[in-house]
């Protein structure tokens, strides 16, 4: 089954509010035109809202890089799903692995963001990702078979269809290794073949999941001719409009 690409780039916490209208306008220009793919950025929440301006002409589409489940109250430091619409956002990044490594976001708390984006009509783009040491300890499948189980826990069919996955093994992430293009598609399937297990085939087959981790213009061509590789979630190459904009015109 042919997947739409998505090409996601993630800024993490970079950019000023100049910087990120300048790169949001690179990106509009090199992907007008770009028919047959998605292009998502996913800004710090600071400047969503100028990103989604100079955006507006363009198809790109915008994430925020978490989000609470509530739609507003006393949770300082969140962004709700309400405000992240309002700000002309429709996706939200759950569970990377620097909120789960360096802010300790446990399953239940990524379990209520994703059910909460959902909730409110955001797509989650769900990130999963086994560490260094547990893929030498021959764990890889193990971890991504929990954090997909925990954090889709109570995830309606229906919804899934609407669900984005990216595979990000921890140890690609920023390090200048990526997984092998071998590497990546293997745990793909694996991915894809357990969605058929919790959900049904159809579904697994029509969900989108990404690559991430050191995705780079010249290994993009490779990762993306693997079957079961429908896009990458681009951290550092993203904040470069040349790179990234060679990224989204994959071939
Ligand atoms: P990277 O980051 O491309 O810099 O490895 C990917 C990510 O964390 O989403």
């Amino acid at each position: 089954m042919k997947r739409r690409p998505l090409l996601a780039g993630n800024w993490k916490m970079h950019t000023t509010v100049e910087d990120a209208c300048h790169l949001a306008a690179e990106v509009a220009k090199c992907s007008a035109g770009l028919s047959d793919r998605d292009v998502l950025l996913a800004p710090p929440y600071t400047v969503l809202t100028e990103v989604a301006h100079v955006l507006q002409k363009s198809e790109v589409l915008i994430a925020s890089q978490s989000v609470c489940w509530e739609e507003e109250g006393a949770f300082t430091g969140e962004i709700s799903p309400a405000m992240v619409l309002s700000a002309g956002g429709t996706a939200a990044i759950i569970g990377h692995s620097e909120r789960r490594q360096i802010f300790h976001e446990d399953h239940e708390i990524i379990n209520k963001r994703f059910l909460g984006a959902l909730k409110f009509g955001l797509i989650p783009i769900f990130c999963i990702g086994e560490t260094l040491e547990e893929r030498e300890m021959g764990k890889t499948f193990e971890i991504l078979e929990e954090q997909l189980r925990e954090g889709l826990a109570g995830v309606d069919i229906k919804d899934m269809k609407k669900t984005v996955v990216a595979y990000e093994p921890v140890w690609a992430i920023g390090t200048g290794k990526t997984a092998t293009k071998e590497q990546a598609q293997e745990v793909h399937k694996f991915i894809r073949t357990l969605l058929a297990k919790m959900f049904e085939k159809a579904i697994a087959d029509s969900v989108r999941i990404l690559y991430g981790g050191s995705v780079k213009p010249d290994n993009v061509d490779a990762l993306m001719a693997q079957p079961d590789i429908d896009g990458a979630l681009v951290g550092g190459a993203a904040l470069d409009a040349e790179s990234f904009c060679r990224i989204i015109n994959f071939i």
